[in-house]
């Protein structure tokens, strides 16, 4: 069974573990995510989980609330959105639905708020793959923009659609 637990200090070990992992850096997720010094907070826009399959660590989730995040990272962005990051550790982890799992379990919690329209996420422009699999659970494409000089496409799925893919 895959569930999400907040991630906690202890989990830096796994994290920069994962960090060093080709297929996360492909998808741009090893920028310096600072850990030691994220883990120890809690601020109000974020959370961040731990993916478990049977107690065992497989992978990471972010939800933040777009607007209120401090580095202003998405700009000019409507109230009432959440964004996701999401990586599987292990290579022997991928294409086994586990992500499409995690994936629903984040939608779940963000459209748990009931003021929660939309959901945003930014793959990298190149990680077609990554596309296939927003399209996939429901995402549809909203346009190219550049975060932090890296070309990315971002995807959004809405309250309505969601609840269509349940
Ligand atoms: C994207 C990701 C979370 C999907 O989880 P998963 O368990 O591998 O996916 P599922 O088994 O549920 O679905 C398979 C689909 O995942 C996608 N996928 C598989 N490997 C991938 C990879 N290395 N990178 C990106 N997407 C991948 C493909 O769309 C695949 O479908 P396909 O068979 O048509 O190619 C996972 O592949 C991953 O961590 N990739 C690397 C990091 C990444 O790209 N994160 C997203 C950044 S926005």
């Amino acid at each position: 069974m895959i569930e999400l637990r907040e991630a906690e200090p202890a989990d830096i070990t796994v994290l920069s573990y994962w960090d060093t992992k080709q297929h996360v850096i492909d998808a741009g997720e090893d920028e310096d995510w600072n850990w030691a010094y994220e883990l120890a907070r809690k601020p109000a826009w974020r959370k961040m989980y731990i993916a478990e399959l049977d107690r065992r660590a497989i992978g990471f989730i972010q939800i933040i609330d777009p607007l209120e995040e401090e580095t202003h990272y998405w700009g000019h962005v409507a109230k009432d959105q959440r964004a996701i990051d999401i990586w599987i550790g292990e290579e022997s982890d991928l294409n086994k639905g586990y992500g499409t799992t995690m994936m629903k379990l984040a939608l779940d919690h963000c459209f748990s708020d009931p003021n929660v329209i939309r959901v945003l996420i930014d793959p990298l422009a190149s990680n077609t793959k990554a596309h296939r699999f927003y399209e996939r659970l429901g995402f549809k494409f909203v346009e190219q923009k550049v975060f932090d000089g890296e070309a990315c496409s971002v995807y959004a799925i809405s309250r309505i659609d969601f609840e269509g893919i349940k």
